[in-house]
């Protein structure tokens, strides 16, 4: 294979509220990459696990479910769903009940260990000249060799701010708390609040939707050859 046609892998991390899920999903479709969530895969095993009464607080437990647990997320970034089993649950997985008990699932070793080998076959699977594939742990641990390396990061107010607007019905402190709560069970087990060696850091505080997703596309194209 020539270099040209090597698949580019560009790997996006940050916290909770940067952007990152929707700045990937637009950087990918403008680049014709591929795109992977790999928060929702998390977030799937979470919503399977209250759906057949698996209590996420005994290990043990969600790791025997790994063997039955069947799931699919597109990676096509015009046709993203998330399914489990028969269930299409894209939207399900967002409910703060899900949201409340994702860092539980995310922290167990095995949970991550079976997780982080899907991602990668994932990636190998895809047949796009590139693939977008964003989380907290992209840069470091499931392709740490990527082409691109981004670590997507915005204060907290900015975050807090942009998750209350795509939550209805939840109030601005409800999501402060839940917000921060969440990045510090999840700071325990990854760091992606500080960039690793060689990772890009994309501070969009100031920036606007289409101008995160330009600085992505940028970096992306700038470390492409034609
Ligand atoms: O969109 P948001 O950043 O709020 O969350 P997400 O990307 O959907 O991820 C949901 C949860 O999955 C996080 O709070 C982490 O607990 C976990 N996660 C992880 O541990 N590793 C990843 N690569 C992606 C998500």
């Amino acid at each position: 294979m020539s270099a040209a046609a090597e698949q580019i892998v560009v790997a996006i991390d940050g916290p909770a509220g940067s952007g990152k899920s929707s700045v990937s999903r637009e950087a990918a479709r403008q680049l014709g990459f591929d795109y992977q969530d790999t928060g929702a895969a998390y977030r799937a095993l979470a919503w399977r696990c209250i759906h057949e009464g698996i209590d996420t607080l005994e290990p043990s437990d969600v790791i025997d479910s790994l063997d039955s647990f069947e799931w699919s997320i597109g990676i096509n970034p015009a046709d993203y769903f998330v399914r489990v089993g028969s269930h299409d649950v894209t939207e399900a997985i967002r409910e703060p009940h899900v949201t409340s008990v994702v860092s539980s699932v995310a922290r167990i070793p095995e949970v991550r260990g079976y997780l982080v080998e899907q991602f990668r076959a994932i990636i190998a699977q895809s047949t796009q000249r590139g693939i977008i594939v964003e989380g907290r742990d992209i840069t470091t641990v499931v392709a740490p060799q990527a082409r691109v390396r981004i670590l997507l990061t915005a204060s907290e107010e900015a975050r807090i701010s942009r998750r209350s607007a795509e939550l209805t019905g939840v109030s601005a402190q409800a999501t402060a708390t839940e917000l921060s709560f969440r990045d510090t069970q999840d700071l325990r087990v990854v760091d992606f609040m500080n960039a690793a060696d060689g990772v890009t850091t994309i501070d969009s505080t100031d920036l606007d939707f289409e101008q995160t997703v330009h600085a992505v596309v940028d970096l992306v194209q700038a470390s492409t050859p034609d």
